[in-house]
Order: C-alpha cells, then sequence, then structure tokens
C-alpha cells in the first residue's frame, strides 16, 4: 500500500485519531521517527507513550542470532502459560537476572499494562481473602476493597477502571467498583529542583484519609487488600511522592495486613536510570506491574504473598491467559535487556535526564513560561500556567517536528529514547524553547 494511502484506508475501517504521519519503519532510526508520506522526520520525546526503549533499528537489532529466533519466534505463537520453550525461558532468565530485584521470586506474563495491574489486583484479593479465612471459591468477597489514589491512571480494563481517574472520557459511563480513593500528596518543586509546597501538610492530609480507609471507622470500606500506587503518577501530571510517603505507604500495609502494589507500567524497566522507579526511594513493595518498555508486561512479587499457601503464583488457573505474554515480545524484550546491561543505558539515561532538565530549568528561567521541571532519567516534565498554554507547546513541537506528550491538567512530559544523544537533546531543547517562546508570543498578541 502506498503510503498515501494508508490514513485514507485506515479511517474508512476504524477511528484514526491519532498523529498525522505514517511512520516508515525501515527508515526511522534511533531518536527520528520518518514520515513516509513527507519524508520528514520527527525527533522522538514521546516514545510510543513511554514503550519503546532503543529507538528505532537499534544496531544492536541486526545481531544474527537475535534475528533468527525473532523470525522463529514470530512463526509460532505459543500459548506460553502451558507449553515452553527454550526462546521464553531465555527471556525469563534474562529478565529475572537483570530486573527483577532481589527477593521477588513470583513472575506472571500478560500481554498490556492493565492486564498486569489487574493481575496484580487478583493477587491481592486473592491473598485478602484467604487471610480472612475464605478458602470456599463460592465465599462472598464483594467486601473486599483496593485503596487507590486520586490522579491514578491504571488502565481501561474491568477492575482498572475503578481505579483509574484521570480524565471521565476513559471511565465514565461504565459500571465500576466504588473503592476508596485518597488525596494523592504530589509534591511541587522550584526551578533548583527543591521541593517547594508544603507536602508534609499533603501527606497528611492523605494519611488521615487512608487511616480513616483502613480502620474502617465509620464501617462503609470492608477489608482493603491492597493500597495501589504508580511511584510516579504518569498520566496523572508526572506527580513525584517522597520518600516519607511511600514508606508510610509500607508500614501501613504491613500494620492493616494489606498488599503494597506499585504499578510500573509507565515508569518501570530501566527508563528511569534503575531498572524500577520505587529503587530510587529503596521502599519495597510486595507486588510490581510492569509492561511498556518491558514489551511483555506483567508482575513480579515477594515473599510477602507467600503468606498464603495456595496463593495465586501456586494455584493452578487462578490468573492466567492463554498466551501468557507474547513470544516474539520475550525475544525482543532478552535483545533490550542485553542492549541495555552491555552498552550501560541506565548510568547513561540518568545523565541525560540531568542534561535535560537543566536546559529545561534553563529556559524556564529566561522565559518565565513554566515551572516545577522535574523527573529522572527518561521520564522528564514540568507544569505551564493553564492547558491551553501546555497545548499549544505540544502543538509547536509538533510543527518543529518534534513529539511530547501532555499529562495532567497543565503539564507537558518528555519520553526520551534511552540512547538519545546530548547532541540530540540539545536538539529537542532548542526545538522546545523555539516552541514555548513562540506559545508565549500568540499568548501576548
Ligand atoms: C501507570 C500505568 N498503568 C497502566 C497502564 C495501562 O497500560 P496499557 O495501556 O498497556 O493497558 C498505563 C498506560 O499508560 C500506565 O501509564
Amino acid at each position: 500500500m502506498h503510503p498515501t494511502e494508508v490514513l485514507a484506508n485506515l479511517a474508512r475501517h476504524q477511528l484514526v485519531d491519532g498523529y498525522p504521519l505514517v511512520v516508515d519503519l525501515e527508515a526511522s532510526e534511533g531518536v527520528w521517527i520518518h514520515d513516509a508520506v513527507t519524508s520528514e522526520r520527527y525527533l522522538d520525546a514521546f516514545t510510543c507513550f513511554a514503550s519503546w526503549p532503543l529507538g528505532y533499528n537499534h544496531p544492536g537489532f541486526a545481531d544474527e542470532g537475535f534475528t533468527a529466533t525473532l523470525d522463529r519466534a514470530a512463526k509460532h505463537n505459543l500459548s506460553n502459560a502451558d507449553v515452553y520453550s527454550a526462546e521464553m525461558a531465555q527471556f525469563v532468565d534474562a529478565f529475572a537476572t537483570h530486573a527483577t530485584p532481589e527477593g521477588f521470586h513470583h513472575h506472571f506474563w500478560v500481554a498490556g499494562g492493565a492486564l498486569a495491574v489487574e493481575n496484580s489486583m487478583k493477587t491481592a484479593f486473592d491473598w485478602k481473602a484467604r487471610k480472612l479465612g475464605r478458602d470456599d471459591y463460592l465465599a462472598d468477597c464483594s467486601d473486599l476493597s483496593i485503596l487507590h489514589f486520586k490522579q491514578a491512571f491504571h488502565g481501561r480494563s474491568g477492575y482498572t477502571m475503578s481505579v483509574t481517574n484521570t480524565l471521565p472520557d476513559k471511565v465514565g459511563l461504565f459500571p465500576k467498583f466504588k473503592w476508596p480513593r485518597v488525596h494523592n500528596p504530589a509534591c511541587v518543586f522550584d526551578l533548583d529542583g527543591a521541593v517547594c509546597n508544603d507536602v508534609e501538610a499533603e501527606e497528611a492530609r492523605a494519611c488521615s484519609e487512608i487511616e480513616h480507609v483502613l480502620r474502617n471507622d465509620d464501617g462503609t470500606h470492608g477489608h482493603v487488600a491492597a493500597i495501589l500506587i504508580e511511584p510516579m503518577q504518569g498520566e496523572g501530571g508526572d506527580n513525584h511522592f517522597r520518600t516519607e510517603f511511600l514508606q508510610a505507604l509500607r508500614t501501613y500495609a504491613n500494620e492493616f495486613e494489606c498488599l503494597l502494589l506499585f504499578d510500573e507500567v509507565q515508569t518501570g524497566f530501566f527508563g528511569s536510570g534503575k531498572p524500577w522507579l520505587w529503587q530510587h526511594h529503596g521502599v519495597a513493595p510486595d507486588v510490581v506491574s510492569f509492561g511498556k518498555k518491558s514489551q511483555v508486561c506483567g508482575m513480579y512479587a515477594g515473599s510477602r504473598v507467600d503468606e498464603v499457601e495456595h496463593n495465586v503464583f501456586k494455584t493452578s488457573s487462578r490468573i492466567n491467559s492463554t498466551w501468557g505474554g507474547n513470544l516474539v515480545d520475550m525475544v525482543r524484550s532478552r535483545r533490550f535487556i542485553e542492549i541495555i546491561v552491555q552498552d550501560r543505558l541506565m548510568e547513561q539515561v540518568r545523565d541525560l535526564g540531568e542534561h535535560v532538565k537543566t536546559g529545561m530549568r534553563r529556559i524556564a528561567c529566561e522565559t518565565g513560561q513554566f515551572t516545577s521541571v522535574r523527573g529522572l532519567g527518561s521520564l522528564l516534565a514540568c507544569t505551564f500556567e493553564n492547558a491551553d498554554r501546555r497545548n499549544k507547546v505540544l502543538q509547536g513541537l509538533f510543527e518543529r517536528k518534534a513529539i511530547a506528550l501532555p499529562c495532567g491538567e497543565t503539564s507537558l512530559r518528555f519520553r526520551l529514547p534511552m540512547v538519545m544523544t546530548t547532541t540530540e537533546a540539545d536538539e529537542l531543547l532548542d526545538r522546545f524553547e523555539a516552541a514555548v517562546k513562540a506559545a508565549a508570543a500568540t499568548a501576548a498578541v
């Protein structure tokens, strides 16, 4: 099909409301997305919504062993949960060795981030039900709930819609569970990177709401099976939390016998400069769900799950899906892991993040157009005065052939390829600065 026919052809059969370009998979390279229609190239600062870690056509993908394995895997589609292959075992071994932190021995694989989170919630429900002595599969468990946070995004599947509350268009008009939702005590940063809001007061408010729910003072909250949080809320606004707050959640989870679930679908798999963003805080959860950059989605879990003998990782059929992840994704994920380790990309992305943040802070100081520059590694953001200004900057960036993303009501986020060089980062900063100044100029007219 000729590239000029692609969008019209798709639009005949489905909603086509994405970017107005057609990705040339052969010509796109590194941080550059090549548009097959115009031959223009776009600087990639969105990485397919934080899901494409190493840019396009990475030279490491030319490895003959890798392409042969990929070819083999692509010609089959095994139901990995029930029939096993060397290709799968090699991936699991690479993931468990390089990505999974010490102390998490259970793994589960599935296709899609929402299902990864949903299965972590199921793990908690099963665990809590059995802790309450409910081993009969016919027992009523509708009093179990998941404590979660305002501005959370966990996906658009059955259970996850009840804990996602960023924008109403994502979950409105669908039936949901009324599970306890509490204040999210996010940090605001000054242009030196220091926290500049009264975050302790915010945390006190959140903790008071959490304690009210966990103590079930008014008898309306039933049994909380888990506290679920993104250690940094992405879609909801790149909201960072203090280590002290995550530690408080850890303590609550222990004290009130519920699991602590971290959703690292957006933040995990090396992009923050560590394998998992929670490791920057050193507060270990019980279960971590992942997806996006890891290609294969799923969760890893630690020993607290084993307090229940017949937990979901040991009992057949409690959590499962036909494909149990996808073999092609497994082969690609393993190659990503090898490249990230060999090329020391975790260290590189840490430096890249600091470089871009410094540039963003300079532009913020010079233009006065945005504040709260924040982030780690490839996951960076800043906040504008209002949504209109933020949207104009995003539009201006696109016109200047760079793609970034909104988050929250008035923030803009970069999701950078881990392979981005400082020269490419400077190019992004130049285009960003021009877009910020152009948006400010139109507002001044
Ligand atoms: C934190 C978080 N959790 C879950 C999801 C859902 O992942 P998916 O879109 O792959 O279902 C997302 C997607 O953006 C996410 O950012």
